[in-house]
């Protein structure tokens, strides 16, 4: 057995599968967000690891054979969150999340201290999310935090801490941070040093797959294993879920809807030059790459919808009727830019849009359009990789809260103009994470004979022709609100 684990931004989810790929058990505990200050995002590390204890504990309850049984546990994580420990690898403050937006500051400074040289190393710009901008925060306003500050980690690696004692973090993870080489995988010096960060306070870097210790004696005890498990670094939540979908190869797209969207693109190297409108990161699938381009607001537009103006349904029945419209809800579109837009305008003051309202229009007609905005906004992301990188997408894997809907999933089929699958699992980064464990417990050689044997794909949405010629169309309408609206915001 191995045992994926997600610790995603409110709950930790444990996955628990066998040599055959099969799931085996599934355990979830959720963790609320603090918001002490408009903009701020904050979560106590010891949560994760309450809930990591209270997850495996009862898979080993459910499942006594993982007792003697268990050949590796590895962990996809939220990306970004800055947390930082002192001398005794105490929690210093709570994590600061990659959904805090603290930072514009810092990063404007970034920009203009650093901005070519972040980017040449890195192939990222500063944004609020990322963790360079949080750490010079942290710098700024709270010298008396920085100055106790002996590790700074991820949010996965302080989970691999506490299980194995090691100081450790993988390439996907780090990629994130802004101050990773990505090309090279090593920390960068010249960035390390204008940012006066020094290099002993970050962790050792190692690959997803690789054995980054086992578990401690105490801690084996405590969660009731009765052989030593290793543990493996494991890698970025987005990483993961492009492993969990069998994203390891030229051509392979995955469009993953949750709170925030993700369009992803595999890359095979870093050379893409999308001059950092797209993230490019370190892939967990050992020497690749991938893009992608995320909307901020994406189920969280769909969510506000449904919270604002039709309480009281369920999705089931806020949807419904959407299948019956045709393509473009009758003139009626709508930009997801609720919380501002990260791809492709890179805008936190920009707001959203309803366009074309008509007295003919019901609440059907909105949500369409609601759904239709959403995956517009991601189709930004497709198009730059198209334009600037020449990517080709036949088979798009869709994951994430929009992978539930058949009707989403022929939209995407047709705005994308791609064939659109889903996955039999519902954690595509929990699979991912697992998929690691397997390879590192020596199972698989590489994410590609592990994706063989552990993914496997539910439904397929092809497109319809005349509907991918209406939506091409209204695309370009699409396109040109956001510099319309600008002015307004
Ligand atoms: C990616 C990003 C989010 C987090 C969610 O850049 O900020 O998708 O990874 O955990």
């Amino acid at each position: 057995y191995v045992l994926g684990i997600d610790l995603g931004t409110s709950s930790l989810k444990g996955l628990l599968m066998n040599e055959k790929g099969e799931v085996i058990g599934e355990e979830s505990s959720s963790y609320p967000i603090s918001t002490p200050q408009t903009g701020y995002s904050e979560q106590d590390p010891d949560l994760w690891i309450e809930a990591a204890k209270k997850v495996i504990t009862l898979l080993v309850r459910t499942y006594p054979q993982i007792k003697t049984g268990l050949k590796g546990i590895s962990f996809s994580g939220q990306m970004h969150s800055l947390v930082v420990l002192d001398d005794n690898k105490k929690s210093i403050r709570p994590a600061i999340l990659w959904n805090d937006v603290r930072t514009t500051k810092q990063c404007q400074e970034i920009t203009e201290k650093a901005g070519d040289l972040v980017l040449s190393l890195t192939k990222n710009i500063a944004l609020e999310g990322f963790t360079l901008p949080k750490i010079l925060w942290l710098q700024e306003n709270e010298p008396e935090n920085w100055a106790k500050v002996r590790y700074m980690m991820l949010p996965k690696d302080y989970l691999g801490l506490w299980l194995t004692d090691t100081f450790a973090t993988d390439f996907s993870d780090a990629a994130g941070t802004l101050l990773l080489d990505i090309t090279k995988k090593e920390w960068a010096k010249p960035i390390l040093a204008t940012f006066d960060i020094p290099a002993e306070r970050l962790p050792k870097l190692f690959e997803s797959q690789e054995q980054i210790g086992i578990l401690t004696d105490e801690i084996r005890d405590l969660l009731g294993f009765e052989v030593n498990v290793p543990v493996f670094a494991g890698g970025a939540d987005n990483a993961c879920a492009a492993v969990g979908s069998g994203i390891i190869k030229d051509g392979a797209g995955m469009c993953s809807i949750g709170t925030s969207g993700v369009f992803l693109s595999f890359e095979n190297d870093a050379s893409a030059d999308y001059e950092g409108k797209l993230h490019l990161f370190n892939h967990a699938a050992k020497g690749d790459y991938y893009s992608m381009g995320v909307t901020l607001a994406a189920g969280n537009s769909l969510d506000w919808f449904k919270n604002t103006f039709a309480e009281g349904k369920s999705f089931a029945e806020l949807l419904g009727g959407i299948s019956e419209l045709a393509p473009g809800a009758d003139g009626l579109l709508f930009t997801p830019y609720i919380v501002g837009e990260r791809t492709p305008h890179v805008d936190s003051k920009i707001r959203g849009s309803f366009i074309g309202i008509d007295t003919h229009h019901t609440l059907t007609h909105f949500a369409k359009a609601v759904l239709e905005g959403i995956t517009f906004s991601l189709k930004d992301s497709q198009v730059m990789m198209e334009t600037v990188a020449g990517r080709k997408f036949d088979r798009i894997v869709s994951v994430g809260g929009g992978a539930k809907n058949p009707d989403w999933l022929q939209m995407q089929a047709d705005i994308f103009n791609a064939t659109i699958v889903n996955l039999t699992v519902e954690q595509g980064p929990g699979l991912g994470a697992a998929m690691l464990a397997a390879i590192g417990a020596g199972w698989f050689e590489n994410a590609a004979a592990a994706a063989e044997v552990f993914v496997h794909y539910k439904d397929e949405f092809t497109p319809n022709a005349e509907n991918v010629a209406t939506y091409a169309k209204l695309y370009k309408l699409y396109t040109k609100v956001y510099g319309a609206t600008k002015e307004l915001s």
